[in-house]
């Protein structure tokens, strides 16, 4: 019945989906604000055509949160459904092989900003909630928190939680935010890496110096900057920075062998990603590194002379943004405070540092045991005939270990992404399928949730 319902509704599905995808909601750039409120505006239509009573378009200081609940029956269980319909900036854009907002299906995917992060994975939902809605089968109440702000760090959502906790009373969180192994290898996730990131910026002389009458003698903040950021890794790959790894939590053996039982193919791997090597701590496989490891990485450093041709000049300035992926238990606010201290208290006497902190978040572990856990299993078993694996995903929803201290409530993270979808880069796309797929899958979760 289900699957009727979606088979002979896809191609409008596809079709609402490509409007969404073509408003450039991009949180990050003050020039789209107007469009990020074009994509709430959106789903607040969507949300009320497809059944909802009360929907709301609700300010922040920020982009708007869009808010949606169908009350059926206290007795019954409620979800609340987040994710967000903001995008990353599509930059670099020469290198999409389609326009960013101009949604094309290609090799039965969607190529579109936001395609699989996260439009096309909230919009299975709105449509899973449409489908149970006309067939007559919804089985939970259910609530939707659908935020403007997610890809610059969700500050305003977290004041939003804090003040709306009665309004947000429900049962389980259900996320569609994160990816399965493959098509042939469904799975949950089950964690999620914290967030801390700062830009650091170097100061050497006054002014731009000449790389001649001055070089050798004054300090260069690039060689400077390169050389702190070098110290930052030791020889078997560990962060060197004093308490780094003081509160990381160690998983037993037994925990890191069934980790490394999921299927993955590391020359697959460097394939895709046409490298010869990988490069990680060491004593630690790639499932490991990414999974279960914190990381520090440059995401972006500059200075100097970057125009045509040679330049001779010895830079006043160097700067670079700098982010760390942290694990349980570490502490974003205290990771840091670490690099900050450290940071400067490597810096020669040449130099002057400034640290700017940006937006942080806490990792989180979501339980394997609980009924909502157990109902997505069960979705999946259904839908895909193969029990989901957990797995342990790299980046980052702050707003995960929100949910649980401020409203008590576990999350499911049951995306349907794929690690190869290209989020954040040019030419993202979501495969056709696990956009169909996905939307049956969530409807079984509603199903066995309200079951038991
Ligand atoms: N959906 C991603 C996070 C993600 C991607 C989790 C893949 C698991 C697998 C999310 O939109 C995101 O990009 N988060 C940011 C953090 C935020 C504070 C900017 C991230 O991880 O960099
Ligand atoms: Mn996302
Ligand atoms: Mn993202």
């Amino acid at each position: 019945m289900i699957k009727e319902y979606i088979q002979s509704n896809q191609q409008r599905f596809l079709d609402e989906l490509f409007d969404l995808l073509r408003i450039p909601s991009v949180s990050a750039d003050s020039r789209h604000k107007g469009d990020v409120r074009k994509a709430a505006e959106f789903i607040v239509k969507k949300l009320k055509d497809a059944g909802a009573d009360a929907v709301e378009l609700c300010e922040t200081k920020g982009h708007p949160i869009v808010f949606g609940e169908k009350k059926l029956n206290t007795s019954l269980p409620t979800v609340l459904v987040y994710g967000h319909y903001d995008v990353q900036p599509p930059d670099p854009l020469d290198l999409w092989t389609s326009p960013p907002f101009e949604p094309v299906i290609k090799d039965e995917k969607i190529f579109a900003r936001g395609s699989c992060d996260d439009k096309g994975q909230v919009y299975m939902h709105v449509k899973a909630f449409e489908a149970m809605m006309k067939l007559n089968q919804m089985p939970c109440n259910i609530k939707f928190m659908i935020e403007g702000e997610e890809e610059v760090g969700s500050d305003n959502l977290g004041t939003f939680v804090k003040e709306n906790k009665d309004k947000l009373k429900a049962d389980v969180i259900l996320i569609s935010d994160t990816a399965i192994i493959s098509l042939d290898h469904p799975s949950i996730t089950v964690g999620l890496r914290g967030l801390s990131y700062l830009e650091v910026e170097v100061t050497g002389p006054n002014r731009d110096l000449h790389s001649g009458v001055y070089g050798g003698a004054v300090a260069n903040p690039i060689n400077v900057l390169s050389q702190m950021i070098a110290s930052m890794h030791d020889e078997n790959g560990r962060v060197t920075i004093p308490g780094f790894y003081d509160k990381v939590v160690s998983l037993s053996d037994a925990d890191r062998k069934k980790l490394n039982e999921a299927p993955f193919d590391l020359n697959e791997y460097k394939k895709d990603l046409n490298i010869i090597d990988v490069r990680g701590e060491k004593g630690f496989t790639t499932i490991e590194r990414t999974g279960i490891r914190p990381t520090l990485d440059v995401n972006g450093i500059w200075g100097g002379y970057i125009g045509e041709g040679a330049k001779t000049v010895l830079p006043s300035k160097a700067s670079a943004k700098i982010s760390m992926r942290l694990v349980p238990n570490q502490d974003s606010q205290e990771i840091a405070e670490l690099f900050t201290k450290h940071f400067l208290s490597i810096a020669p006497k040449s130099v002057k540092v400034k640290i700017t902190p940006h937006h942080g978040g806490q990792p989180a572990v979501t339980p394997t045991d609980s009924k909502a856990f157990k109902a997505a299993s069960s979705a999946f078993v259904e839908v895909w005939g193969k029990a989901p694996i957990p797995t342990r995903d790299g980046g980052s929803i702050p707003i995960v270990s929100l949910f649980k201290k401020e409203l008590g409530l576990d999350t499911v993270l049951m995306g349907f992404g794929l690690d190869s979808d290209a989020i954040h880069s040019p030419n993202e796309h979501y495969g056709v399928k696990n956009f169909l797929m996905g939307i049956e899958t969530i409807v079984a979760f509603y199903k066995h949730f309200s079951k038991n």
